[in-house]
């Protein structure tokens, strides 16, 4: 296993250049088993979660070959298998993403399901009634989802759940409808940019969808799907991790590539909060040169709050000048990073989905734990800005989804190390 070690102090200054989103590469990669031909995917990034999905991939009889530039060459060579096995889903939820493509272009779905995480137990209930709703049948075998489907039928399906819509269900129920007969309405679609850039890539591919980033998404089904290039869109969550640790640090940073039109819910809580955000020629310019004002915050679907930026945020506002309150209304669970955050020296005092964050001085160095993804992302914040040394153990979290973390830090300033434990 391996940690990093961060000494606190450095203002960070220069530029950052924004990967591909991974939510927004997983799905796609999954809906690239749909296709005749190849797909050819710009800007995909070299991440853990990247790898486990082409391992999956690979499994269900897709060539999938990423060089060292971000393209992805994906083929479906061989259409036998439909079961994505327990020891390749649990590894990743995003798995549960072969589930649409599968039913739609082999008939049948059987994947493991993916259980709960450290954010929260995530069910997929979601998943399934949408796939239903297009006529698959459906069992439980062994801890799998299983469904069959002879043909898919066009249908109206409602995706809303107790915590809004689903993004990975409107992923899977979209890239089913796409090859289902007839038209499809999916009400209470999720809007988030990393939906759309699938509509978007399906759409290259021959689908018929209208209504991407809107909650009512039609889709009319057409027959196949063929290869197309396709660049990934910038990863939002990324962006708004490297804006705070702008902020965090009263430093300077541009963001290359990054696009503030997905992420104005988090430039509108920076800018209360005193951070300068600005649209720069080629993406974002965050500066930060004071004290931050409190500030509330929010969790919701796009165009929300993003409950992935959450943990970053609390990280952020623990150091703001009084009391901030952040309220999560995405996985009520996701708070283990609140203990670790505390063990730095933050005031944070949960109630419910709800923490109120009392503004301290400063953070205090210390050997922490990463939890999950984001989580792990919050306490690298903490410790930029931390006096002395920080230890941030088990970051094969933060690998998952954040590309190349500390060679990025490193570049603008950070002091940063990848140690072995
Ligand atoms: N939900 C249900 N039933 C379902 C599906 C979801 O009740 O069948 C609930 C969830 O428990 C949660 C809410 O609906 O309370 C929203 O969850 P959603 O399904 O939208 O989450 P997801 O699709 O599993 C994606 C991202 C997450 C991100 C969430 C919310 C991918 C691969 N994952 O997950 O990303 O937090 O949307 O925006 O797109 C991350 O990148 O760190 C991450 C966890």
């Amino acid at each position: 296993m391996q940690l990093f070690e961060i000494t606190g102090g450095n203002r960070l200054r220069g530029t950052v250049p924004i990967s591909g989103a991974k939510n927004a590469a997983l799905p796609i990669m999954a809906a690239a088993m749909m296709v005749e031909g190849e797909t050819v995917l710009r800007n995909v990034p070299d991440l853990v979660d990247v790898r486990q999905m082409q391992e999956l991939l690979a499994a269900l009889g897709v060539r999938c070959e990423r060089d060292s530039e971000g393209t992805m060459r994906l083929r479906v060579e061989d259409e036998h298998n439909t079961h994505a096995e327990y020891k390749l889903v649990s590894k990743m939820r995003a798995s549960v993403c072969v589930m649409g493509p599968l039913l739609a272009k082999r008939r049948r779905a059987q994947v493991s399901m993916p259980g709960g995480c450290a954010i929260g137990d995530r069910p997929i209930d979601m998943h399934i009634n949408g796939l239903r709703a297009l006529g698959a049948d459906y069992e439980l075998v062994g801890g799998d989802v299983l469904l069959r489907a002879k043909g898919l039928k066009g249908a109206e399906v409602f995706l809303g759940g107790p915590f809004g819509s689903s993004v990975t269900a409107t992923a899977n129920v979209l890239m089913a409808a796409v090859l289902a007969e007839g038209r499809t309405l999916i009400e209470c679609a999720a809007c988030e940019p990393e939906i759309v850039d699938l509509a978007d890539f399906l759409n290259a591919c021959g689908a018929r969808i209208k209504g991407q980033g809107t909650p009512q998404l039609t889709i009319e089904g057409v027959k196949s799907l063929e290869g197309t290039e396709h660049r990934v869109i910038p990863d939002r969550i990324e962006a708004g991790t490297f804006m705070m640790a702008a902020a965090i640090t009263n430093g300077d940073l541009e963001l290359e590539g990054a696009r503030l039109d997905h992420m104005r819910a988090v430039v509108d809580r920076l800018r209360s909060v005193g951070v300068i955000v600005e649209q720069a020629e080629k993406g974002a310019a965050v500066s930060s040169s004071r004290r931050l004002e409190p500030v509330q915050i929010t969790t919701q679907p796009y165009p929300g709050y993003p409950t992935d930026l959450q943990a970053q945020s609390m990280a952020l506002l623990s150091l703001a000048d009084g009391n901030s309150i952040i309220t999560e209304k995405i996985f009520p669970d996701r708070f283990l990073h609140v203990a670790e955050l505390n063990r730095m020296g933050a005031r944070l005092h949960k109630q419910g989905p709800t923490v109120i964050v009392e503004g301290v001085k400063r953070f205090v160095g210390a050997d922490v734990m990463a939890s999950d993804l984001r989580a792990s992302a919050a306490l690298v914040l903490a410790g930029l800005i931390a006096k002395g040394t920080t230890r941030v153990h088990r970051v094969y979290h933060i690998d998952r989804g954040y590309e190349h973390i500390e060679s990025k830090l490193t570049a603008v300033g950070a002091k940063i190390r990848r140690l072995a434990e």
